[in-house]
């Protein structure tokens, strides 16, 4: 059997401007600057959303041959574009000729984006395919050289898209380490493929990038804030006794390497993949049920009972989470400035499930996981009155992430998940720079 260590006797203690990992007594600090910083947000774009892999999108979103989604992919206008042969791309959404965007549409099918500036015409997969007065430049003009310009790799995994603007960067599989284990996990509840459902969540939080990090995997924050969320469960026939140590079952949190870190537990509500719970309603039991056998007769028992059972909140880092709970939600969010961060996240479905069950993660999508639900409302109030709080002694003050920092085994509700994400956010902003 292995015997894990607690991390207070694996990784080193360290001690830079903005992160205190000590030893004698343990304790995991973050200086509070990090967060209202202007030239720490200037050097985040740097050292982090110019080095990192970055989700672009899901490949369903874009099923068919000239089929494209424009949106901004850490501050970049992009189209995501699946060409006319079938391959996905990702553009600068920005005209080669003078810069203007070359598509003003959200999202379609077109064989061609025509720049609304002086028309010229790109194709799905980037090529300059048309303009008018061709003769007017000059001899040696290369159309070629005027292809539509993107982001140095694109790759994806298991339909997760993702980018990035470093040609040098390690291959995304390297990348992902562990996180592919639950990214297979949420990938194995379609047998044709999860697809994301029509519509999308966007809003924005008037608080720093890195507290919803935080938020997205806390299991401490979910029985005192998501209270009113609880007591309508319980109302509806639902099991919770509103304390974290016997809600939340088999709970752990895990690093996955890169800053990549899940918590997993059974969670006390039910999930419209195969595990019905009296909150959905009568009717949808044999249908969950029967989703449910039909997992275990293309997974086997043991593989069927984890895709159904175990509930996650995984963050790659350093701005995807997946959370796998009564719906699966992709979210993705940047910062515009320090203290204001938008977010867009997407349902994510088999798309064999039944009318019945869909309706189910629908209503979870907008009742817990929607901006004007019963949870995400309190979420981002209390990362707004964290931001609020900082105002008062930014300098000096420093916020405590060491819950279950000697734990070997540290649960769904301690701190270890967040610690990650701060070793891994210091060695790229920092470079390990002691103080
Ligand atoms: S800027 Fe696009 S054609 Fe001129
Ligand atoms: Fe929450």
């Amino acid at each position: 059997m292995t015997v894990r260590l607690p991390e207070t006797q694996r990784i080193p203690p360290r001690r830079t401007r903005y992160i205190r990992d000590e030893r004698d007594p343990n304790a995991f600090l973050v200086q509070r600057s990090v967060f209202v910083d202007d030239a720490v947000l200037a050097r985040e774009r740097e050292a982090i959303f110019n080095r990192c892999w970055i989700y672009v999108g899901h490949e369903s979103e874009i099923p068919n041959p000239n089929d494209f989604v424009a949106r901004t992919v850490a501050g970049r206008p992009v189209l995501f574009t699946r060409d006319k042969e079938g391959h996905v791309h990702v553009l600068y959404n920005a005209c080669t000729h003078r810069g203007a965007e070359v598509c003003r549409e959200r999202r379609g099918n077109t064989r061609r984006f025509r720049c609304f500036y002086h028309s010229w015409s790109f194709s799905t997969d980037g090529r300059l395919v048309a303009m008018p007065d061709e003769e007017g430049y000059p001899e040696g003009f290369d159309r070629e050289a005027h292809r539509l310009r993107g982001p140095a790799r694109v790759e994806s995994y298991r339909g997760f898209c993702f980018m990035n603007v470093h040609a040098d960067a390690e291959p995304l599989d390297e990348y992902l380490a562990g996180a592919k284990y639950y990214l297979d996990l949420t990938a194995d509840q379609s047998a044709t493929g999860m697809v994301v459902t029509p519509g999308a969540h966007e809003y924005s939080i008037k608080a720093n990038w890195k507290l919803l990090v935080e938020n997205s995997f806390d299991g401490y924050h979910a029985i005192p804030v998501h209270k009113t969320y609880l007591d309508v469960q319980r109302a509806r026939g639902d099991e919770i006794a509103g304390n974290t140590s016997t809600d939340w079952k088999q709970s752990h949190a895990y690093d996955l390497g890169n800053g990549h870190a899940v918590t997993v537990k059974e969670a006390p509500w039910g999930r419209p993949i195969a595990r019905w719970k009296p909150s959905m309603g009568a009717d949808t039991k044999p249908i969950i049920e029967e989703s449910y056998r039909r997992l275990v007769e293309v997974h086997g028992e043991e593989r069927a009972a984890e895709i159904a059972n175990l509930d996650f909140n995984m963050h790659i880092f350093p701005n995807l989470v997946v959370n796998n709970i009564m719906a699966v939600i992709i979210r993705t969010f940047y910062p515009l400035t320090p203290g204001l961060l938008h977010v867009n996240a997407w349902s994510l479905a088999p798309p064999e499930e039944s009318p019945a069950a869909r309706r189910v993660r629908n209503e979870s999508f907008l009742s817990f996981l929607g901006p004007a639900g019963l949870a995400t409302p309190d979420d981002n109030e209390a990362l707004e009155s964290c931001h609020r709080g900082y105002a008062s002694d930014p300098g000096e003050g420093w916020s405590d992430v060491s819950r279950g920092m000697d734990f070997p085994e540290p649960r769904n509700w301690d701190e270890l998940q967040m610690r990650t994400f701060w070793r891994r956010w210091s060695d790229l902003v920092e470079g390990m720079v002691e103080y």
